[in-house]
């Protein structure tokens, strides 16, 4: 499978990353205000250089359903930031010590490296606030409430408990599928369906939109977990072999390497699949930029 238009898609993800950059740095609180070390902190966890994909995966689905995007502080720039704050507070725990126990995030030391790790658990609280906060202004119960569950004990927290209780011990694929799926499908998802409901897109739409996301979202910690084997450090912003330093629960530790990127280009397949042949959009072609990224 190859991208319809590579160009297209490196630029879409460039500029609007752009974008994606400049609202953050308006919507977070500014570093010399009280209590100036966390927001320093989740100034500097969350500006450093992400790839800005849950923002992106809003913002292309909310265009593919005819969302408007002239004028500023609309609905969907405050759930694509809302959205990369959260993503960003899942990182900082995630890093912690007590979890994944990581020295290196986005080509920087991780936030407890830099900060302490009691600043850390806080700098991710005060991200998820902030992230509340946004979400609230977007006018739509629906989408808070979709964030919410995205977040909570039935998806990424959820899987985040099961990822850690997993440690150590030999699992099957159906429970590195169940906790994958929590645990980066849910908000990977939640992206998707929060453009296309904040677009007002009909029940079909959202339901074949639905279908895309939670086919990227396991595609995508299926290629995490690959990268994280394969990858190059430098590249990716973290170190590479942590998983197997922890013992975690990876997918090609279940499958093998070459099953795990066959499954991995399936749910690509599948996803690209959600449109008609002749619909060339962006959401496809980032959906093959996952398929195919090594960052
Ligand atoms: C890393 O997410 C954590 C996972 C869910 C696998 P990303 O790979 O999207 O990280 P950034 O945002 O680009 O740093
Ligand atoms: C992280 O999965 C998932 C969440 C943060 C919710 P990983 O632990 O595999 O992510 P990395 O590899 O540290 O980015
Ligand atoms: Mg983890
Ligand atoms: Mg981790
Ligand atoms: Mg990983």
């Amino acid at each position: 499978m190859t991208l319809t238009n590579i160009s297209n898609v490196r630029d879409y993800i460039k500029n609007n990353g752009e974008f994606v950059n400049r609202i953050l740095d308006r919507y977070l609180p500014p570093a010399e205000q009280d209590p100036s070390t966390l927001h320093s902190a989740m100034r500097y966890s969350v500006l450093a250089p992400g790839k800005r994909l849950r923002p992106l995966l809003a913002l292309s689905s909310y265009e593919y359903c005819g969302g408007k995007t002239e004028g500023e502080d609309i609905p969907i720039h405050f759930a694509m930031a809302a959205l990369e704050m959260v993503h960003t507070y899942s990182l900082i725990h995630d890093d912690l010590p007590c979890m994944d126990d990581d020295d290196l995030r986005r080509g920087i030391p991780t936030c407890h490296k830099k900060f302490g790790e009691a600043e850390a658990v806080l700098t991710g609280d005060a991200l998820h606030d902030v992230a509340f906060h946004l979400m609230a202004q977007t006018g739509s119960t629906q989408a808070c409430m979709e964030l919410a569950e995205a977040l909570g004990t039935n998806g990424m927290i959820g899987g985040q408990c099961a990822d850690v209780e997993a440690e150590g011990r030999d699992i099957t694929k159906e429970e590195v599928i169940n906790i994958h799926t929590r645990k980066t499908g849910a908000l990977i998802r939640c992206s998707v369906r929060l453009g296309a409901i904040l677009a007002q897109a009909d029940k079909d739409l959202l339901e074949r939109l639905t279908v895309y996301g939670e086919k990227i979202g396991l595609a995508f910690q299926i290629i995490d977990d690959i990268l994280d084997v394969e990858g190059n450090s430098e590249l990716l912003g973290k170190n590479v072999g942590s998983d197997s330093k922890k013992k975690k629960a990876t997918y090609p530790g279940v499958v093998g390497i070459d099953q795990a990127r066959k499954d991995a280009n399936k749910l690509i397949e599948d996803a690209v699949a959600c449109f008609d042949k002749f619909d060339n959009n962006i959401l496809k072609d980032l959906a093959i930029y996952i398929g195919q990224r090594n960052k």
